[in-house]
């Protein structure tokens, strides 16, 4: 399948508190975008790679340039777009850049700069099997519950209640790339435009769109290197990654 990889780095990365885009906080002698962005050429899937960056954002884009011209004749086709107020309009971007005749896409956060090359072979794979759309997932170590808050008077106890508590065996922590037909990615995308604002911002995933639309979501293995890089403790780990891979 000709396939391409939206790599979406639009996020702000307030969590980590780098006072920048995650996508530019410095890993390893390098930016997070450019260590996502040399393991998705490294992987071999793409034909085109899609990158979608914070509006305005001249130092990524000017990487992005960079690699563009450091990528031997035969790599992939390296776009840029700007990014959306949210993940899903920052998805979108990515899907309207596609260009012609691209039958499967990757969707991959660059937060998770460390995925091994082995994860997008699963999920590419498995799209050249006949899955409509794969996502890759590890087994949830914690144990998962739901909680509402407090009623009033409980309050003074401690701010939430437990409402719930869900099979951990069934759990799964979903990671990225998250790949599918290109159709069936462009359709739920589409149909996603019309939800309402409180209904979109609870859509943390594109899988979930595509689970909206009633098609079968796969599930092939993740991998404990694909961490998302969200905090300063997760950017401590990544450091601790790029200095001996688990394997
Ligand atoms: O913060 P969140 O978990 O949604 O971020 C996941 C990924 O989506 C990150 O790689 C981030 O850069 C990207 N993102 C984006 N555009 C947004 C919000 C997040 O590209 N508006």
């Amino acid at each position: 399948l000709v396939t391409a990889v939206i790599l979406v780095a639009a996020g702000s990365g307030q969590r980590l508190g780098y006072g920048m885009p995650k996508a530019a906080v410095p890993l390893g002698g390098e930016t997070i975008l450019m260590h996502a962005l040399r393991g998705i050429v490294a992987s071999g899937v793409a034909s085109q790679v899609c990158v979608v960056l914070p509006e305005g954002d001249d130092g990524l884009r000017a990487q992005c340039d960079a690699f563009r011209e450091e990528l031997a004749d035969g790599g992939p086709l390296l776009t840029a777009v700007d990014g959306g107020a949210t993940r899903a309009d920052s998805v979108r971007q990515g899907i309207a850049a596609l260009m012609d005749g691209i039958e499967a896409v990757l969707v991959h956060d660059a937060a998770r700069a460390l995925t091994p090359e082995s994860v997008f072979h699963r999920v590419a794979d498995a799209l050249a099997a006949g899955a409509e759309a794969v996502i890759p997932a590890v087994p949830v170590v914690d144990t998962v519950k739901t909680v509402a808050p407090a009623a009033d008077g409980d309050g003074t106890v401690a701010p939430e209640v437990v409402t719930g508590t869900a099979a951990r065996g069934n759990l799964r922590a979903v990671q990225t790339p998250q790949g599918f037909r290109a159709a069936t990615l462009r359709d739920a995308h589409q149909a996603a435009r019309t939800l309402d604002p409180e209904q979109a911002a609870a859509v943390t995933d594109d899988a979930m769109l595509v689970e909206m639309a009633g098609t079968p979501v796969h599930v092939v293995r993740g991998s404990t290197q694909s961490l998302k890089i969200t905090t300063p403790l997760d950017l401590i780990f990544a450091e601790g990654l790029l200095e001996g891979p688990l394997g």
